[in-house]
């Protein structure tokens, strides 16, 4: 099994206090950072950009902290130098948006960065038959991109299951409504990677949220 990884969703964080607020997460030591990066025409909502990560990557250095940008975006290849001039770790970016998967994959490894390959909850697991072997991590949906605070689909779990079928040792990541309730049933799936806005941010105890759920994929 590849090794669990937790990454909080800064979307449920204080965007008025991104730097301030990204440090303070990192205390409760996640994994990684999920950053969302929504463009208002693949998905219906408008979040933050290339300048601002730039901006907080300079309050937060490469080597402290993994920023995972999650691009919901219509032309993912536009952003790809952008992203990895602001200091993007991993680009994942979505089958459905435009442009040619297979040279999208291509361009961000050019630029430096891991490559995730994004399904929305219609997606099927037979789309990644051509890229599996192409991408450091396949990011399956548990709710419909573009809001935190949704409900978990748990009909997405024969999908991680069919995923982690066809790669076993591949990062299989899964965002959306993710919490202590539910995050076994993820594991047991096979994800392995887990991303949790409100059930991070939104716990008494965010350290110990993360810690049950490095501790449900371990197990
Ligand atoms: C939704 C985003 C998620 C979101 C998760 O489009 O991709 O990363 O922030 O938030 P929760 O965990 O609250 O569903
Ligand atoms: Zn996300």
């Amino acid at each position: 099994m590849s090794k669990a990884k937790i990454a909080p969703s800064i979307l449920s964080g204080d965007f008025a206090d991104m730097a301030n607020d990204w440090k303070k997460m990192l205390g409760n030591k996640p994994d990684w950072l999920h950053v969302d990066i929504m463009d208002g025409h693949f998905v219906p909502n408008l979040t933050i950009g290339p300048p601002i990560v730039k901006a907080v990557r300079k309050r937060i250095p490469k080597g402290e902290a993994f920023f995972d940008c999650h691009m919901m975006v219509q032309n993912p290849q536009q952003w790809v130098k952008p992203m990895a001039d602001a200091g993007a770790d991993q680009y994942t970016f979505h089958y459905e948006a435009d442009g040619d998967v297979a040279e999208t994959i291509k361009l961000i490894k050019e630029n430096g960065m891991r490559v995730g390959l994004a399904l929305k909850p219609g997606t099927p697991s037979s789309c990644l038959d051509e890229h599996i072997n192409n991408v450091d991590m396949v990011l399956v949906m548990t709710v419909e991109p573009g809001f935190g605070g949704q409900k978990f689909k748990a009909e997405m779990m024969p999908k991680v299951q069919e995923v982690r079928a066809l790669a076993p040792k591949l990062d299989i990541q899964v965002d959306g409504g993710v919490d202590a309730s539910n995050v076994c049933s993820c594991a047991d799936a096979g994800a392995n990677v887990i991303v949790a806005g409100t059930g991070i941010y939104g716990a008494e105890e965010p350290a110990e949220a993360i810690k049950l759920m490095r501790a449900a994929v371990e197990k």
